[in-house]
């Protein structure tokens, strides 16, 4: 199996690296989506960490991501089939998909931390929050801050 990329085919690590953010778009989406709805209990508290850290995971894969395409150049693209125009809202568009893949975890970060919660670095650490280092404590008689309910 070919692990690295070659001047015809991406190798094996870059299509795991991109599958991979695939799946885990999909989860973070369907997270942030439906979390609210999942049954009370350790599914319900247990969302939000998941949904945080698949985005966080997403955040490290984009890294290492670039990392790899430096070290590693994708095939040569193929020979302009499509009219300049066409070509040119191909890359446009590509960069941009790019652009929000790394935007849409950095604005959860950021919503985070403008809720005043921490940010739970994969269940380990909870003391990132640029403010106090500790997280806000929530009235969770009114309910949380995520949806109506009292958890
Ligand atoms: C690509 C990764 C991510 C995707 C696709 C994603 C998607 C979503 C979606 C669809 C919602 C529901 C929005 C709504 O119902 O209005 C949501 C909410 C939220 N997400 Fe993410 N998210 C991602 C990463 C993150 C990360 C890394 C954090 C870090 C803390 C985060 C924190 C939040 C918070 C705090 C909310 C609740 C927003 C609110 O109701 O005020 N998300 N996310």
């Amino acid at each position: 199996m070919q692990l690295r990329n070659s001047a015809q085919r991406y190798g094996a690590i870059p299509k795991l690296l991109h599958w991979l953010t695939v799946a885990l778009v999909v989860v973070a989406w369907a997270l942030g989506t439906f979390g609210d709805d999942l049954p009370r209990g350790v599914g319900h508290s247990a969302g939000p960490l998941l949904h945080i850290s698949t985005g966080l995971a997403i955040i490290a894969l984009c890294v290492i991501r670039i990392t790899w395409r430096l070290a590693d150049p994708p095939p040569s693209p193929e020979k302009k089939l499509l009219r300049d125009g066409v070509e040119l809202t191909g890359k446009v568009t590509h960069v941009a998909l790019y652009g929000l893949l790394a935007a849409t975890p950095i604005v959860g970060v950021l919503l985070q931390f403008a809720h005043g919660d921490a940010l739970p670095v994969f269940g380990f650490s909870e003391s990132l929050h640029p403010g106090s280092g500790i997280r806000v404590s929530q009235d969770r008689s009114k309910g949380c801050t995520r949806c109506s309910r009292t958890c």
